[in-house]
């Protein structure tokens, strides 16, 4: 079928969704934790369990919580900011930049607050959750973009205040409890109504909204293809399931798309 043989995964499906995402105009890729696993940030499920595994998830990643021990929370997130600097995007992000000139219009859509896909190349990406390199005042969300002491993560230090209004910084993340971006939700849910194939990297499917999407797109007569080391909550919506690691799959899909194109010239 013109797939190279070297992918792992069962050479029909992949067939059939690169025949759809030949076809399509419109294709939204909504990536989770598992987007990033091959470029070494690990989930906040595993960043949990390494050092800071004694913390209840509700007293790091709240706003409650921040409140309450702002040194431990700022702590923990410098040591994640650190890892999220020092990676880099896996063959997988290119993957999905080289999708760009073969569909009229890709939109990424993604749950992670590590930035790679725009540090990849990717054009059009919306943030549901935020982004870890970026970090805003408590109180009154200023955004503050100097410099931040090199802390590794393994203490617990106090967050520099706002120089506007004095207020601790703390990063511009979505915490449990808080409201997603409103404009990125809105443009998300508009794109996923509008597209042909919604393509689903890595994502357990569990944290919700994000895990509406291929719902919306399924209502909307989009193909759902899900791209997953092993089954998760939204298998049951994808019309394929492609079971392997990112950044073996989508190098092997995208390849698939691009001589499909050629082929049809
Ligand atoms: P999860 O950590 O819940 O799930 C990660 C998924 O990636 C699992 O389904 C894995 O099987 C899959 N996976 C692992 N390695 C992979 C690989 N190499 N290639 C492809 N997939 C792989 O992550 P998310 O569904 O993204 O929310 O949920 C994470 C959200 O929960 C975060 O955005 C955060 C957290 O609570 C907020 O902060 C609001």
């Amino acid at each position: 079928m013109g797939t190279g043989g070297k992918e792992h995964v069962e050479p029909e499906g992949l067939a059939r969704a690169a025949e759809w995402l030949a076809r399509a105009e419109r294709v939204v890729v909504s990536t989770g934790a598992g987007m990033s696993r091959e470029s070494g940030i690990p989930t906040f499920r595993d960043a949990m369990e390494e050092l800071w595994a004694r913390f209840d998830p509700q007293e790091l990643a709240t706003e409650a919580g921040f409140r309450r021990n702002p040194r431990r929370v700022w702590g923990w997130y410098a040591g994640r900011r650190r890892r999220v600097m020092e990676a880099e995007p896996h063959p997988a992000y290119f993957a999905l930049v080289e999708l760009e000139p073969l569909v009229a219009e890709v939109t990424v859509v993604t749950q992670n607050v590590d930035g790679l896909h725009a540090i990849a190349g990717s054009h059009d990406v919306v943030e549901l959750h935020g982004n870890l390199r970026r970090v805003k005042c408590l109180d009154r969300h200023h955004p503050y973009s100097g410099e931040l002491p090199d802390q590794d993560g393994q203490a617990e230090t106090d967050p520099p205040p706002c120089p506007v209004c004095g207020s601790p910084l703390r990063p511009d993340v979505v915490w449990f409890g808080e409201m997603l971006p409103e404009r990125a939700v809105e443009r998300a849910w508009r794109r996923a109504g509008e597209c042909e194939v919604l393509l689903l990297v890595g994502t357990s499917g569990t944290v919700w909204p994000a895990a509406e999407l291929p719902h919306v797109a399924r209502r909307a007569g989009a193909r759902v293809i899900e791209v997953n080391p092993q089954p998760s909550e939204l298998t049951a919506v994808a019309d394929v399931f492609l079971q392997g690691a990112a950044g073996e799959v989508l190098p092997a899909l995208v390849r698939a798309v691009a001589e499909r194109k050629r082929g049809s010239e």
